[in-house]
């Protein structure tokens, strides 16, 4: 008898105890878990209809590279120094432009700081909150993507990043990687980071070609960014001449940054990079992972409160990875020495063009 009536009380004891989530309501009628992340609601309304609109666009994608640029302002090394070593994800980067934005590797952040700022300001939120909320809510909008964590309560800071940071394309690869392990990153999750690519255009490494994209699906996150970077290099896009930083790229349109291409070939890298070409769940995975980590870079977690339930759920990106039409398996430069490259079949269609081929 006793045991009957446990087990039908259970289904009531699981919702209330073991799914504790979503229990306040707030003043718009939103359910999350934590009070203090009402205010979170109105700031994803607004950034969807007046920055985003719902889009996976250009302005997801200059809020995405923010998150980075924001973050990466962080050195153990110089803190060893007894430096300052900057505060990290602390949105040091909105507060201080005039300083930060000068720094050659944040050239064209601005555009996208001012159109943010004003939104921060408007929701009373601080300026670090602001950027990585935002990323992970544009995130939310590319078919494809995992459901970014959102912490909230970093501080305004008063201090700008110490400069050097932020590293470039034209770095040497083992730069780079040192100066990811002196933020706190491994190898593999700099490779992880970098899916951010997959959902990414420049408009300032060449600015004859602004806008191409560094895969041909732009609007997705997908592994075809892993894949494309793979392919070999034998085309200029737009003509005229590779800029620094840019290597050869394997379509018209497609722009190939040379840090892309070197971390895709190198023995410390490549294995990992293959690993996501056609694994999506696991570039997905791995992503969310090192976001996590790179959103809260300087910060302490403990004293942050979780509000992603505030993130909307992605949708799924039902895509195939392929070639793009035109290339075949022997374009691809397998650089993992322990796996083979797997076999994908090519996109049908004529020769893919990422973008209009200038006149
Ligand atoms: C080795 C490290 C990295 C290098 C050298 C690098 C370099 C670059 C460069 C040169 C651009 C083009 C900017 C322009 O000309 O407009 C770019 C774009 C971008 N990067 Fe990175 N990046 C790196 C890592 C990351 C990471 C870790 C993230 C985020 C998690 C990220 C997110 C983006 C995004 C989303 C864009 C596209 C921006 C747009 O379309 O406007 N990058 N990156
Ligand atoms: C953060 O600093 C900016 C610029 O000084 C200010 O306008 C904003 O109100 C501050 N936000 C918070 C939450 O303190």
């Amino acid at each position: 008898m006793l045991l009957k009536s446990l087990v039908a009380t259970l289904p009531f004891f699981l919702a209330v105890y073991a799914n504790p989530l979503r229990r306040f309501v707030c003043n718009n009628g939103k359910r999350t878990a934590n009070a203090q992340c009402c205010v979170w609601f109105d700031v994803l309304d607004d950034l969807q209809a007046n920055l985003f609109d719902n889009e996976c666009g250009e302005e997801v994608h200059e809020s995405l590279r923010l998150t980075f640029h924001d973050a990466i302002g962080f050195s153990k090394e110089l803190n060893r120094k007894g430096q300052f070593g900057g505060n990290g994800a602390d949105g040091s980067i909105m507060h201080f432009i005039d300083i930060e934005g000068a720094f050659p590797a944040n050239n064209g952040v601005d555009d996208i700081v001012e159109l943010q700022r004003p939104l921060a300001i408007k929701h009373g939120v601080s300026f670090g909150d602001f950027i990585q909320f935002a990323g992970a809510v544009g995130v939310s909008n590319c078919p494809g993507s995992p459901r970014l964590e959102f912490l909230a309560g970093r501080p305004n800071v008063t201090q700008p990043s110490p400069p050097d940071l932020v590293p470039e394309p034209s770095d040497p690869i083992d730069q780079i990687l040192k100066r990811f392990a002196d933020a706190g990153f491994t190898p593999n999750e700099l490779v992880a980071l970098l899916a951010s690519h997959s959902i990414a255009a420049q408009d300032h490494v060449n600015p004859n070609i602004a806008g191409s994209p560094f895969d041909s699906t732009p609007g997705l996150f997908d592994s075809q960014f892993f894949i494309e970077t793979l392919l070999v290099g034998d085309t200029i896009p737009g003509g005229g001449k590779l800029q620094v930083g840019e290597v050869r790229s394997p379509l018209e349109g497609e722009l190939r940054l040379q840090s892309d291409a070197r971390i895709a070939r190198h023995p410390g890298t490549a294995c990992e990079w293959q690993s996501f070409v056609d694994n999506h769940d696991r570039m997905a995975n791995a992503f969310r992972a090192a976001m996590s980590k790179m959103a809260i870079l300087g910060q302490n977690r403990n004293k942050l409160v979780d509000c992603s339930d505030v993130i909307p759920v992605p949708a799924a990106n039902t895509k195939q990875p392929t070639l793009p039409a035109g290339k075949t398996m022997a374009d691809i430069e397998g650089s993992c020495k322990a796996t083979p490259f797997p076999t994908l079949t090519a996109d049908s269609g004529p020769e893919t063009s990422v973008l209009p081929v200038p006149k």
